[in-house]
């Protein structure tokens, strides 16, 4: 035995045999051993509770399928290998999430551990979630201007990709075959969150306006054909993206016939403060930043996976980006009026604690 166990058993004033049973007592989880003739060994207490048997009744006896399906625990005691997560519907309509567990013992096969807990009620809240999910995106498509636009973006593909500092290459990880849609649903679920918390007071923000702006920015964005797989280098693979801003707003202006101030925010949706051009009205600057802030984040929702929270004041937006990216995972600020953005920690701020979770396909 191990030295560790043997100090927690003499620690505890324990033999093994107490030990494993008193942990076996103190699981949530439902745990089932049986040999390899399938017969029941050990049933704890709360394998009693989830599947209404008795441990006295049902140790020494054959185990019974109850899952709706065959069960995978066959192929564990054939094979030696461990399977883990499998959601599993039941006959009477539960569903567990189960592990099989092979017992090995001198290299042999002797039995298998199951251990499970019931996720019903998380698997009936997470469907419900996305159809509420699906809904809201159905609300948010209605403001889309006709079908050759959602045409147009639903054809678009997104890429999700890995950088290669040293090489200066992505390789491409996911496809998103209508990213170009998901991605203005999810810019429209942000500017949305971010209004019903200014409660329509942002200062310098014509909210329909900006609602356009979006609905148009990618519109004339052209992607190449990439694979999963595929290694290249982004400054030659894809076009720069200026091009695209103008394209969008020249469709937007002579299809759409947008607002001057709509053209103006798509076709400069890419640049840099500084290279604006001169005529470019200051008044549009908050408009402009919160545009490509709403683009930022929801490329973080439709291609990097993350979740958002965010929250403004009269002239500020908090934001907090919960990301497997480390170099975007975090709080930050943007004062609109400034321009100036600023990171504000890892964690997540008290005044973005408990705020509306936004997230992303
Ligand atoms: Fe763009
Ligand atoms: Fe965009």
């Amino acid at each position: 035995m191990a030295r560790a166990e043997d100090n927690l058993q003499h620690a505890m004033g324990m033999g093994n045999e107490d030990l494993s049973r008193a942990i076996l007592h103190s699981l949530r989880e439902g745990i089932i051993v049986v040999d390899k003739n399938l017969i029941i060994r050990e049933f704890n207490p709360a394998a009693e509770r989830l599947t209404g048997h008795r441990a006295r009744d049902r140790i020494g006896q054959k185990a019974e399928v109850i899952s709706r399906d065959s069960s995978p625990i066959f192929r564990v005691l054939e094979t030696g290998e461990p399977i883990y997560n499998v959601d599993t519907p039941l006959k009477d309509g539960r569903i567990w999430n189960v592990n099989f567990v092979p017992l090995v013992m001198e290299g042999e096969v002797v039995g298998a551990i199951q251990t499970f807990t019931d996720v019903t009620e998380e698997r009936r809240m997470e469907r419900q979630l996305l159809a509420a999910r699906d809904e809201l995106d159905d609300a948010f498509a209605l403001t889309l201007p006709n079908t050759k636009v959602e045409v147009k973006l639903k054809s678009t593909p997104e890429f999700q990709d890995v950088f290669d500092p040293a090489t200066h290459t992505i390789r491409i990880t996911g496809i998103i075959e209508d990213g170009g849609y998901r991605h203005v649903i999810n810019a429209l679920k942000v500017l949305a969150d971010l209004h019903r918390k200014a409660q329509g007071h942002l200062l310098g923000i014509e909210k329909d306006h900006l609602v356009r702006a979006i609905i148009f920015h990618d519109l004339g964005k052209v992607q190449p054909q990439l694979k999963v797989g595929d290694v290249v280098d982004p400054r030659e693979a894809f076009e720069p993206s200026k091009l695209h801003a103008y394209r969008s707003a020249d469709i937007a202006e002579a299809f759409y016939g947008e607002h001057p101030h709509v053209v103006q925010l798509v076709r400069y949706h890419h640049h840099q403060e500084h290279e604006l051009p001169p005529d470019f009205p200051p008044a549009l600057l908050p408009m402009l930043r919160l545009l490509k802030l709403c683009d930022g984040l929801s490329a973080a929702l439709t291609r990097r996976g993350s979740t958002v929270i965010v929250d403004v004041d009269a002239t500020r937006v908090y934001w907090y980006e919960d990301t497997p990216h480390p170099r975007y995972q975090g709080a930050w600020t943007l004062n609109l009026f400034t321009g100036a953005i600023t990171f504000e920690g890892k964690e997540i701020p008290a005044r973005l604690k408990g705020g509306r979770v936004i997230g992303g396909r």
